[in-house]
């Protein structure tokens, strides 16, 4: 299966992406994440992608493309993924579709997370990742990890990510008004979006999206 993940910054995506790619048995691409761990091991990469997300700008699309894809085309995403956080702007959405049709396959989903922008600043504002791997994440208040500052997963250190800032924050959400939004009104043309609401525990999403994602598996 074939599934893009879409939503305001501080949605779930990630949280539910985990799930998802466990219950779907598809690996779980997110370049927010693979920017990220470019960032910590000081590749070029991470050295450039580092300036735009501190901002809260979309990285440049050229790099953004080539990463994607070079992911999409590992052994382990052959029978399928679940892509969260790309395509991010009309242009990604369309080079996927390119890189799609090349292979002669297509999408079988786009599932979009719908959340009040109230609720996404207080998700945003308490959420603690892990230094090890940025899709291990927490919240202060809705899922704190058992000991304080400690990851459950792996025992790494949990921080605040530089981009969640109040300011910051206010730019990501602008971006994907104006940037990302756009693309479901590009994948509704192709009848791909199921819309849920990404409100309430964790776990009933995660069963709520699975039944909508249903007619398509
Ligand atoms: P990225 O990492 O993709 O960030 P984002 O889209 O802003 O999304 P977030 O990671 O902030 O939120 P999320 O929806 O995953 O929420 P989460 O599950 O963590 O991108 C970061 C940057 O990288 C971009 O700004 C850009 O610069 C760059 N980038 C990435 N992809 C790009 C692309 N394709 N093109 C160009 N640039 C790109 O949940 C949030 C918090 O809420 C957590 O603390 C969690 O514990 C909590 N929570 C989750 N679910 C619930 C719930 N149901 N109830 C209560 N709390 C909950
Ligand atoms: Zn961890």
């Amino acid at each position: 299966m074939r599934i893009v993940l879409v939503g305001p910054p501080g949605a779930g995506k990630g949280t539910q992406a985990v799930r998802l790619a466990k219950e779907l048995a598809i690996p779980h691409i997110s370049t927010g994440d693979l920017f990220r761990a470019n960032i910590s091991q000081q590749t070029e990469l991470g050295k450039l992608a580092k300036s735009y997300m501190d901002a809260g700008n979309l990285v440049p699309d050229e790099v953004t493309i080539a990463m994607a894809k070079d992911r999409m085309e590992q052994p382990d995403a052959v029978n399928g993924f679940l892509l969260d956080g790309f395509p991010r702007n009309v242009q990604q959405a369309e080079a996927l579709d390119e890189l799609l049709e090349t292979e002669g396959i297509r999408l079988d989903a786009v599932l979009d997370l719908e959340v009040p922008e109230g609720e996404v600043v207080k998700r945003i504002a308490g959420r603690r990742i892990c230094r090890n791997d940025s899709s291990h994440v927490f919240h202060v208040t809705y899922s704190p990890p058992k000991k304080e500052g400690v990851c459950d997963v792996c025992g790494g250190e949990l921080y605040q990510r530089d981009d969640d800032s109040e300011d910051t924050v206010r730019t990501r959400l602008e971006v994907y008004h104006t940037q990302t939004e756009p693309i479901i009104d590009y994948y509704k043309a192709q009848d791909l979006v199921v819309t849920i609401s990404s409100l309430g525990p964790v776990d009933e999403i995660t069963q709520r999206a699975l039944k909508a994602l249903q007619p398509q598996t």
